[in-house]
């Protein structure tokens, strides 16, 4: 990577001013049903305490829109730091402003303080400024550790990195490292396996890979739309009708590349208890829909991941919150870790996936990116490590 790092500047006895992406799922209780992000931003953290430094984390966490939202605010966050750093984490109920302030100015190296949650301030989504500059005062120097968020051009991921010397987190780092090297050097042959509901989310990274990869698997929902495309009834299975003209366009520029599944699961209605069957995807009939892949395509996709180089996974391969039609995404979750491949999972579900799988060990790098991660292999440019400093 072309940015400086933590290792890269000096931060002993600086204060410094942390954006990372904790942006954790909560249940009705406001309980953090999946620390991942958290735990991935502890190295960093670390480093900077085992090197003296004083530690204002920040982080936005849902989407409030501007303003406090009670069920949004971080207190659980700092709760969970403080058992996984075994250190006072403190929290503070407000982004800026003189408490804000006062209480940065107390602050000794090896203490460890977390700001109420960015979005909560208007100007954090419009990249304001003022806020900007408010931030920027607090500290010495700047971390981004939130690549989960680096897709998004605001205060905390742009502005501020603007006004300080600015630095990539070691998460950050690793992100950029690891996806950039599946995506622009990997072992051949590459091996991306594509799934989720939508063929329209993943139109960039499919043009993107088209010409760096040798095979682009395809399952989820968007597969649907590639059979429709081939003029297949797909009774009530999800297609997107508008991008129906776009999976032929693709079919034929890249008919050698792109692998279709040759069965699926049906089912008779969208849940748990509905009746199924496997199917050839031009023998859905109405009243059925497609929510998995079958086995001869678990075999087949199994067959391509076993002979790759590298993989790229992103999507899941069916509605896999329901048991009955999880099969597909964990098989291939499977299939993944037990490849020799380099191993790469882009966020969002298919993180999820393998973590129920239990095979997260196994895959050479999961990304704590959502939409990040998407950007990412659609070959943009991410604002939030555009901002850093060059090393
Ligand atoms: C994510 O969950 O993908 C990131 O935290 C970004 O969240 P956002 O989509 O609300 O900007």
């Amino acid at each position: 990577m072309n940015k400086k790092t933590v290792h890269d500047i000096d931060v002993e006895n600086k204060r410094v001013l942390v954006r990372c992406d904790f942006n954790v799922p909560l249940n009705d209780e406001g309980v953090i049903t999946n620390d991942l992000r958290i735990q991935a931003a502890l190295p960093t953290i670390r480093y900077l305490l085992e090197h003296n430094a004083a530690v204002i984390l920040c982080s936005h966490l849902g989407r409030p829109k501007g303003k406090p939202v009670d069920s949004l605010r971080l207190d659980p966050v700092a709760d969970r730091l403080t058992t996984l750093l075994d250190r006072t984490v403190r929290k503070l109920d407000q982004v800026v402003g003189p408490m804000v302030t006062e209480a940065v100015e107390a602050m000794h190296p090896g203490d460890v303080l977390l700001l109420e949650n960015t979005r909560f301030e208007a100007g954090e989504e419009a990249n304001d400024r003022e806020l900007s500059e408010d931030l920027a005062a607090l500290a010495d120097v700047y971390v981004n550790d939130a690549f989960g968020a680096a897709h998004r051009a605001h205060a905390t991921t742009v502005g501020v990195a603007e006004l300080l010397p600015a630095a990539a987190g070691l998460l950050m780092a690793e992100e950029i490292e690891m996806l950039s090297t599946a995506l622009n050097d990997p072992k051949h042959p590459l091996v991306v396996i594509l799934g989720g509901a939508k063929i329209s989310d993943k139109i960039g990274v499919i043009e993107n890979l088209l010409t760096k990869a040798e095979h682009i698997l395809i399952g989820g929902g968007m597969a649907n739309t590639f059979f429709r495309a081939k003029g297949y009834e797909m009774g009530d299975s999800l297609v997107e009708e508008g991008s129906v003209d776009t999976a032929r366009d693709l079919m034929e520029r890249a008919s050698d590349k792109l692998v279709l599944p040759v069965d699926v699961v049906v089912a008779d209605a969208f849940n748990a208890d509905a009746e199924t069957q496997i199917v050839e995807p031009d023998n859905v009939e109405s009243g059925w829909r497609i929510l998995d892949i079958g086995p001869r395509t678990v075999e087949l996709f199994t067959e391509n991941i076993s002979e790759a180089g590298t993989v790229i996974w992103n999507g899941p391969m069916g509605v896999f919150e329901m048991e009955p039609f999880a099969e597909g995404t964990f098989a291939i979750a499977k299939a993944l870790a037990k490849a020799d491949a380099m191993s790469v999972i882009g966020g969002g579900d298919s993180a999820s996936a393998v973590e129920e799988a239990g095979v997260s060990e196994a895959i050479s790098h999961v990304s704590t990116g959502g939409g990040a991660s998407l950007e990412f292999l659609e070959g943009r440019e991410l604002p939030g490590v555009a901002a850093l400093d060059d090393k």
